[in-house]
């Protein structure tokens, strides 16, 4: 018999939902979700368009807030946070990875990982050498002093993990990782993110595409607002 290595619960959804009012119409994005993700976790969130998974990415990212319920992330209820200190768990816990690369045009490799190490005050010297080491991890150790429009599309997106991983968060987000990538460059980008998750990163990427998802350990699969599917992928997946 397998002994499970028992990790910390690192967040907790309790009857969480988000309603958005338009107009006069409220629209209920998410609908009394619940669910628990242990730190380590290498997790994706499916559903067709609409049934809120960009809701829920920035609801777990701390980009919006529940309208009711509770999100537990490392133990602090962030439903109940102000806007403040809502940037600061997210700047100090959390990268993100997006579909579009997000890096900033003006800057090279090495500055583009340094920016969320600016952010958290960290002195000039110390934040290369670490951003070093994460442009080393990612594979362009020899591109450092490239621009975003001088990488390819896989490059950039490496770029964007090393920014992710820069700070040590807790939690790495990602919307569409791949999104923007050709198979191959995609096929990259996946083994880099499988490899942080041996590592014992925590992942959680949204994704549309079932065979990003079979890269995962567990979907999570939202049907109007609610989580309906919630399994290893081989499970959830099933037709
Ligand atoms: N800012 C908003 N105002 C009003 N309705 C919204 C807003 N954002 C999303 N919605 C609605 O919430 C639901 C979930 O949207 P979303 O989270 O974007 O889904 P997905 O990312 O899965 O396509 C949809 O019905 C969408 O129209
Ligand atoms: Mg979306």
């Amino acid at each position: 018999m397998t002994q499970e290595k028992q990790t910390r619960e690192l967040i907790r959804l309790e009857s969480l939902w988000k309603i958005y009012r338009y107009g006069s119409v409220d629209v209920k994005a998410l609908r009394g979700v619940n669910v628990s993700i242990r730190e380590g976790e290498y997790v994706s969130i499916m559903g067709h368009s609409g049934s809120g998974k960009s809701t829920m990415l920035n609801i777990l990212g701390c980009l919006d807030k529940p309208s009711q319920g509770s999100y537990w992330l490392d133990g602090q209820d962030v439903a109940k946070m102000e806007d403040d200190e809502l940037s600061e768990i997210r700047c100090s816990t959390i990268g993100f990875i997006f579909q579009s690369f997000n890096l900033v045009p003006q800057l090279d490799v090495i500055e583009n990982i340094q920016v969320p190490l600016y952010y958290a005050g960290w002195p000039e010297d110390e934040s290369r050498g670490r951003a070093m080491e994460m442009a080393e991890k990612v594979g362009l150790a020899d591109r450092i002093d490239h621009k975003p429009t001088q990488l390819s599309g896989g490059q950039q997106q490496r770029v964007a993990i090393a920014r992710a991983l820069a700070s040590d968060p807790l939690l790495i987000l990602a919307d569409e990782p791949t999104g923007n990538l050709d198979t191959s460059t995609s096929r990259e980008v996946l083994e880099i993110l499988d490899g942080l998750s041996a590592e014992g990163v925590t992942l959680i990427l949204v994704t549309h595409d079932p065979e990003v998802a079979r890269h995962t350990q567990r979907v999570l699969y939202l049907v109007d607002g609610n989580f309906q599917k919630d399994g290893p992928p081989a499970e959830v997946l099933r037709r």
